[in-house]
């Protein structure tokens, strides 16, 4: 085994140094491999991973695993390898003050020897609660069900200029970690914003979203366009989704697309606040006023109860036509509350092509489990145009009192009714498994070697495809990087295992 891992990381070492030319350039910048033993370079977007150490750590508190097998649609860096603790393990992490993405990566597949149905386990981050009692396995088969689960925080790290990540088993259980990652980001893109507090829906009264509340990302999409991918972020390594799954009903709008918008960024809606390229898409209504006078455009999101969420909805005009204030006016809805009457985006922002954003946070009672965002024409004004539009939505989960963000997993009967419908998927999985299995168990090297090979030249030829479909970021080397990246260290406290 130790052979072909050599092999496999120096074939990706291969790859050149990158970095993207990204408006805002991080100061804490980590991406740790968890389990691996030598650095990595990711194949789909050429990241540079640093592996948690060449089993340094390793004893019966804290080991490295190689997942038995990948599915097709996961990539080896960072989820072949995990480290699994089987008691408590904090990993330090020296970054500057400030708000920091923290991104956690799950790969809850079968590793040598341990039951992943049996893994729950509670993460910390500094003073605040992540994760509690949390199985990756019930949350990643849930309906619906995803491979791997990256989560997303956001974490002001205060003079202490220290974020320690702690993984806690639960009783007779043990924790796992495919993945860290670490991004710095503008002192106020969300929290502590100096330029006004932020309406509370349904109420006369206002949020003070200050640096002591920590964020979990729930939903980011990318309103009638495609995924962005995180090397297409302004620099934070957000990834923005399609939105196509939350639309609510049969009205699913027209989505206008202008691939040579000129973007034209402001001191209220800085370059950093999304990349270009969520704007050159938004979802619209339609053309036909009497319809679109008949329904509200709406987005429904599954979400934790018990929280109050940060609602962020991003706007840009670039269609031609629309030039001047009072042509398209809408009304914003949140779960059925009025947040805004009379949205004008071109009366807010100034022009055509200048984007511009709107926070609303919102309280989820316990007994709801959605979040519902919708558009309506206002008419009063008597607009050119009966109309509504949306070019991006970010939907943040709020830490509570305690500074907890933690929520109960998905209970086991949506676990069994998601499973039951992926039957199909599942036998082909389970079929694919046994026969990966079997191989390992015979001719373990070989083939292994040439199965990675393989994926990596379809990999390497499908990215060289989505390249030319895709126009990427510019990306060029600097020495930049290697400063930044090679003078970072990683302790490990013992002192709490
Ligand atoms: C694990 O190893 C570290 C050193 O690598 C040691 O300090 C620690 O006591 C060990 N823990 C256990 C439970 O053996
Ligand atoms: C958090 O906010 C407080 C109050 O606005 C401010 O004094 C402090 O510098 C902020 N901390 C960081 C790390 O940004
Ligand atoms: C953890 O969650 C599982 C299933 O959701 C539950 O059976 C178990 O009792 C929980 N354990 C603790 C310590 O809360
Ligand atoms: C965008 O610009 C390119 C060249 O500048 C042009 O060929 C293309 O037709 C334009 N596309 C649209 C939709 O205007
Ligand atoms: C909003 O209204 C719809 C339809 O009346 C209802 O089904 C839904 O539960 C409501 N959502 C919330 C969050 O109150
Ligand atoms: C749009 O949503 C609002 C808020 O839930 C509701 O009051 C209104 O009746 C809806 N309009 C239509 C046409 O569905
Ligand atoms: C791996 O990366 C880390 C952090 O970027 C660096 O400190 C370490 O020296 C690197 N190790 C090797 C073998 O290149």
């Amino acid at each position: 085994m130790p052979f072909l891992i050599t092999i496999v990381f120096l074939s990706l070492f291969s790859s050149a140094s990158t970095t993207s030319s990204a408006p805002y350039t991080p100061t804490d910048y980590i991406l740790l491999n968890s389990g691996a033993s030598s650095n990595t370079t990711s194949d789909d977007e050429a990241r540079h991973w640093a592996a948690d150490g060449d089993d340094r750590y390793s004893n019966t508190s804290s080991f490295s695993s190689i997942a038995s097998y990948l599915e097709p649609s996961v990539t080896e860096v960072p989820y072949m390898t995990a480290r699994i603790f089987h008691g408590d393990f904090t990993y330090k992490f020296p970054v500057s003050p400030g708000p920091k993405f923290l991104r956690l990566y799950f790969y809850p597949t079968q590793y040598p020897g341990l039951d992943m149905t049996a893994s729950f386990f509670s993460v910390t981050a500094n003073k605040y609660t992540l994760l509690s009692n949390f199985s990756a396995y019930l949350v990643s088969s849930a309906s619906p069900p995803q491979a791997f689960i990256v989560k997303e925080f956001v974490i002001t790290v205060g003079t202490e200029q220290m974020l320690d990540v702690t993984f806690s088993p639960s009783p007779n259980s043990f924790a796992f970690i495919n993945g860290i990652e670490i991004v710095s980001m503008p002192a106020n893109l969300y929290t502590g914003q100096t330029y006004g507090s932020i309406l509370l829906v349904d109420t006369n009264y206002f949020f003070e979203l200050e640096n002591i509340t920590a964020l979990e990302t729930a939903y980011r999409l990318n309103v009638g366009g495609r995924d962005i991918l995180s090397v297409e972020d302004s620099g934070m390594f957000r990834t923005w989704s399609q939105d196509g799954d939350y639309i609510f009903g049969a009205a699913f709008g027209i989505t206008p697309y202008q691939p040579n918008a000129t973007i034209k960024y402001t001191e209220a809606t800085p370059v950093y606040t999304a990349p270009e390229v969520l704007y050159e898409t938004a979802r619209t209504m339609g053309p036909i006023a009497s319809i679109n006078l008949n329904y509200n455009l709406t987005w429904v999101f599954t979400v934790d109860p018990g929280f109050y969420y940060l609602v962020r909805l991003h706007f840009c005009e670039t269609e031609t036509f629309l030039q001047y204030i009072n042509q398209r006016v809408f009304n914003i809805f949140i779960n059925n509350h009025t947040a805004l009457k009379g949205m004008d985006v071109i009366g807010l922002s100034g022009g055509n092509g200048i984007p511009v954003y709107k926070d609303y946070v919102v309280w989820v009672p316990q007994s709801v489990n959605d979040l519902w965002v919708a558009l309506h024409p206002q008419t009063r004004e008597k607009p050119q145009f009966y109309d509504a539009i949306l070019n991006g939505l970010e939907i943040f989960k709020l830490s509570n009192w305690d500074g907890s963000l933690a929520a109960p997993n998905p209970r086991p009967e949506t676990v069994l009714l998601a499973e039951k419908h992926s039957k199909m998927k599942g036998k082909f999985l389970k079929q694919k498994s046994v026969i990966v299995g079997a191989t390992l168990s015979i001719i373990v090297p070989m083939v292994l070697i040439f199965v990675f090979w393989l994926r990596k030249h379809l990999l390497r030829t499908t990215e060289a495809l989505n390249r030319r479909k895709v126009e990427r970021p510019k990306q060029k080397c600097t020495e930049n990087w290697v400063t930044k990246h090679v003078t970072y260290s990683y302790m490990v406290n013992l002192d709490r295992v």
